[in-house]
């Protein structure tokens, strides 16, 4: 079995060609290609989290995200959370890699916010608010340049620190003017997209902070505790979902306002990968606020190790070739 670390991933899984694997994975799991078996989170005595998320990519792989998260490792030289995509072949069901997983969760969370970015943010979006100033954020602006031409990113964190690093690391890499806020409504008020990217459980983003027009990617809630958007936003939006089924059950920015009576069930309009499929309509009007509700799927992970394996077992037979 290969075992292919951060470093590996890093280099093979950049954010363009990640855009472009999440497209089709998307597309691939609305026709049937691709699919995901309910995932498994057990809870272990001393209260770490034992998390299997199963997926099969087309007719060659299928394979899981196998994590553990153990939140009293902060301030360890331990990671919170830990993990693999181990990736089987599907003639035999031999298991062929273990790809690290943070650095696939990283970059994959923000190629599909890009594929939602692409498919419903106005054409000549070029203003971006980031809100939460973390790992995801740095994955979402590489990944959303890859889309649009983006010519102001503003940022905001309730840690100024990390904004001024986040801002820093953005002026290294891009073409782009970065404007810290301090706050979300400053942040948003000018903004064609917003990615909210918190750990946040109460809603902060509310209609009266945002541009008519505007595109949402609200990644950073992915449970149906908790929540981003409040719910006058989410009943003026279009909302659309990574999968419909895991929205419907898992999310509270969709939850919260239809237990409120905000949004009736109906208000979901589809995926994502409908939308790519051609078989669901996205923005049809420059006005639409869109959201991109994104919890994050196991096809994501299988998807990327699958296709992180192929390129580095290339790389590993050039190396091997004997000289000619
Ligand atoms: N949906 C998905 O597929 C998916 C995938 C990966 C991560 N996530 C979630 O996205 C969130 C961000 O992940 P990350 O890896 O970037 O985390 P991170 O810890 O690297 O960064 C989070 C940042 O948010 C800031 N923050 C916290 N509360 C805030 C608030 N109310 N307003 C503004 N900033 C705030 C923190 O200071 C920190 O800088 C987490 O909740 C994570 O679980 C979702």
């Amino acid at each position: 079995m290969t075992i292919i670390e951060k470093e590996d991933v890093l280099r093979i899984l950049t954010p363009e060609k990640c855009v472009a694997l999440m497209r089709e994975a998307f597309i691939g799991l609305e026709t049937g290609k691709n699919g995901q078996p309910l995932r498994n989170i057990a809870i272990m005595p001393n209260g770490a989290k034992f998390g299997f998320m199963p997926a099969f990519i087309g007719d060659q792989y299928f394979g899981a995200k196998v994590i553990t998260a153990q939140s009293k490792n902060q301030g360890t030289k331990y990671p919170t959370h830990m993990g693999y995509v181990m990736l089987c072949d599907q003639e035999y069901g031999s298991f062929i890699a273990a790809v690290e997983a943070s650095s696939i969760t990283e970059i994959r969370t923000g190629a599909a916010s890009a594929v939602a970015t692409d498919e419903l943010a106005r054409k000549n979006a070029a203003k971006m608010a980031v809100i939460g100033a973390g790992a995801q954020a740095r994955s979402h602006v590489s990944a959303i340049s890859a889309v649009r031409k983006l010519e102001e990113i503003f940022v905001y964190d309730v840690s100024t620190e990390n904004a001024i690093r986040f801002k820093d690391w953005i002026k290294e890499r891009f073409d782009v003017r970065v404007t810290v806020s301090r706050s979300a409504a400053g942040a948003v008020a000018n903004a064609d997209i917003i990615c909210t990217l918190t750990p946040e459980t109460k809603p902060f983003l509310s209609l009266d902070m945002v541009k008519p027009g505007v595109h949402i990617n609200a990644v950073g809630a992915f449970m149906s505790t908790a929540r981003e958007l409040a719910s006058d936003l989410v009943a003026a939006s279009k909302l659309y979902a990574d999968q419909i089924e895991a929205v419907l059950h898992e999310s509270g920015d969709y939850l919260f306002p239809l237990n409120e009576g905000a949004i009736s069930e109906g208000h979901l309009l589809g995926s994502i990968g409908q939308i790519a499929a051609g078989a669901v309509s996205g923005r049809t009007s420059e006005n639409d606020i869109t959201i991109f509700e994104a919890l994050g799927l196991a096809v994501e992970d299988v998807a990327s190790a699958a296709f992180v394996y192929e390129i580095y077992r290339k790389e590993q037979e050039g190396n091997h070739a004997p000289n000619s």
